[in-house]
This record gives C-alpha cells, structure tokens and sequence, in this order.
C-alpha cells in the first residue's frame, strides 16, 4: 500500500505473543520472574551456545552489571569505541570508571584493534567492544590482545542476537556478552537484557548482583552489595515466543540486506558495509551517503522515515573534551543512514523504497545536467 508510512523501525509481536500473554495472566502467575524467565534464559543459553544467561530489565544494566562482576570500579579504565549507543560509554561512567573512548574501523564500524592497543595503559582493565550492527572486529585478534594485556573482555552486543564470527555466535568470544531487548531490537520484550557467559564465576557474581546480593534467591541473607535488576515472567512468556522466531528472523534479515544491496547495486551514491552474509543479520540496513540530510529528507516526503546514524560519542555533551582523535568516526557518522529495517517489511515494501532511492539520485543527476 503505497500511502502507509513506512517507519525506520517497528517491533513485530503477533498472535503468539498475545495468547501466551492471556494464558500467563489467566493462570495466575505472580508476574515477577520465575520458572518463565529461567526458560528464557535457557532458551538464550542454548542458542547462543554459552553455559549461562541471565536475563535482566535492561540492556544498559546488563553493561553495569558486566562491569561489576569483572570488579571494575574507580581508578579503573575501559576501552569503548567512539561509535556506538550511548548506554556503553554510560555504564562504564556509571561504575565509576573512565570510559577511554577509541576510533573505529571503516571495513566494520566497530572498534579499531590497533589503536585500542596503543590506548592500553597500565590502569586499563577491560575492553569493552561493540557488535554495532552485527558485525564485530577480529574477535581472535582481539582475545589474543587481551590476553596479552590480562584484560577483561566485555561484549556489547545489544545489537547482535543471531549474529556470528566464523560461525561463533557474538557474546561469546569474551568473558561476558551482553544483550538487549528493547522495542526495535531482533527480539523484544519491550524492555530486557541479558548476560552470557562460559565462566560459572562470574555467572554466580551475576546472579547476585542482580537480585540484592542474595545469598540464595527468596532468603533475606546478603552476601554482596547487589541490585534489583530483575526481569519478569510477564515479559518473558513473550521473550519466548520471539525466541522460537528468532532463527526465521535471522534469515529474513539477511535477505532483506541482500535485497537492498542488490537492488541499490548500480546507484553510485550509495555505499553498503561489507558484510558475511553467512555470519550477519544487520539489524538495521545501513548505507553510507554523502547527501544523508537531503536524501532523508526525500524519503520522508514520500512516506519513508530513516534514522541518521549514532553521533560520534566524544561530541556527545556528558563526553565533550574526550581525548583522542576519531577521524574515522567522524567521517562515518556524519555519512550513515539506517534505511527501513522493520522484519515485517515485504519485498515490495524494499522495492518502493529502493525506487525512491534511485529516483532522489536521477533526480539529482538531472539538476546537475541542467547547471
Ligand atoms: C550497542 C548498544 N548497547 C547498549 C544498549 C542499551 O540497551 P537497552 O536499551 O536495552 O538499555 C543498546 C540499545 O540500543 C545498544 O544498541
């Protein structure tokens, strides 16, 4: 339907959702989380391939939570590239340790390896790397990097559920991978977070903080300083219902990526990510444009929204003054463009846009001719 609004990003909760919702409610759970929210966990766990999950509100806590049970704290640096969602650089701010912010990759978007290395310095004790879209850096280079340095390797990768390296899914290359699940994200439960991990340790440290320090979940004796960051069995009856769509989902997202690209193949002004399609969902279609205010500008007029990408974090006003210099970052945030990316668009819905596309560069093609 040509009229509807296409919007950069929409949730996708169907009927699945809806009567798992009802029936939860009919049988009278205590809404909090429970048996539901340990099979969401499971189900994350056997996806992902890691020994544990543990779900919580937010993937903003999940960071924080991360941070704490590597015992990272004041005095302490961690490397965060430049360009990523605020929460990474925040929750590193919010432990009480110094965010170092890093310049990125052009090939990947995501943390350049070499300068992360020159960045290390005898107070830094982790790295703190992005999967921004789905994609990630060398994740052998960068455990052998750490290892090197005995630093701790968090993974940020709230935008990467369903995506891997070499066939290993993301989040578990390091000694924590985090997860999110709010509104736009590949699954959602409205709001939610989760932590894997290989390291039974840093699990059990997890599972603490989360819930008051608790010694043992429901008894009143705390043996840490913990939180509440709990999540509920309200959300995760519908977590489990997107999980069991998730494999489709990961599908669909790769070809609708190969859609755009092909369809975008012979437009000169449009420039795609290099991307494995064996490996990557992205899970929003990015391009790199010169003329990204105009060109989003065009697609609205014709019903279509777009979402310019993340602001390099060091312009950023709880970031003003960072050290460092991003020239790549700069260059690439200033160029980026998140086309429609919802999972229920069709193949017509990529069409109409991608003709859009082409006619906002024909038509400037002619402008230029009439000069
Ligand atoms: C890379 C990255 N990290 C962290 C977050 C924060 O997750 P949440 O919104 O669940 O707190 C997001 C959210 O989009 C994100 O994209």
């Amino acid at each position: 339907m040509e009229d509807r609004f296409i919007y950069q990003m929409e949730p996708w909760i169907g009927k699945e959702e809806r009567d798992a919702v009802c029936a939860y409610l009919e049988s009278g759970g205590w809404l909090t989380e429970y048996r539901y929210t340990r099979m969401f966990e499971k189900m994350i766990a056997d996806y992902t391939g890691a020994s544990f999950a543990s779900v919580v509100s937010n993937g903003t806590v999940s960071l924080f939570a991360a941070l704490m049970a590597c015992g990272i704290g004041p005095g302490d640096e961690v490397i965060v590239p430049d360009f990523t969602m605020i929460a990474t650089a925040n929750a590193v701010r919010w432990i009480g340790a110094t965010p170092v912010l890093v310049d990125i990759e052009e090939k990947t978007l995501c943390l350049d390896l070499e300068k992360a290395e020159a960045a290390i310095t005898p107070r830094t004790r982790a790295i703190m790397v992005v999967a921004l879209n789905g994609r990630a850096p060398d994740m052998a280079a960068l455990t052998s990097l750490c290892q090197a340095h005995g630093l701790w390797i968090i993974e940020d990768a709230a935008q990467a559920l369903g995506a891997r390296q070499k066939g290993r899914h993301l989040g578990t290359f390091g000694h924590i991978g985090s997860f999110s699940f709010s509104a736009p994200k590949i699954i959602t439960t409205g709001q939610g977070g989760a932590l894997i991990t290989n390291d039974a340790d840093l699990y059990d440290q997890i599972v603490k903080i989360r819930d008051f320090g608790r010694e043992k979940p429901g008894m009143d004796i705390h043996i840490a300083l913990g939180y509440n960051m709990k999540f509920t069995d309200l959300q995760a009856v519908v977590g489990i219902e997107q999980m069991k769509k998730l494999p489709e989902r990961v599908e669909r997202k790769k070809q609708m990526f190969a859609r755009y690209r092909s369809n975008l193949a012979d437009v000169p002004g449009v420039q795609f990510i290099e991307t494995n399609p064996e490996d990557t969902p992205p899970w929003f279609i990015d391009i790199l444009v010169d003329d990204r205010e105009s060109l989003a500008a065009y697609l609205k007029e014709h019903g279509i929204g777009t979402r310019p990408f993340y602001p390099p974090i060091h312009t950023q006003v709880p970031y003003r003054g960072a050290p460092g210099e991003f020239p790549v970052t700069e260059r690439l945030a200033a160029k980026g463009l998140w086309l429609p990316s919802s999972l229920f668009l069709t193949d017509d819905d990529i069409d109409r846009i991608c003709e859009h596309i082409r006619e906002f560069y024909h038509r400037g093609t002619r402008l230029a001719f009439q000069v």
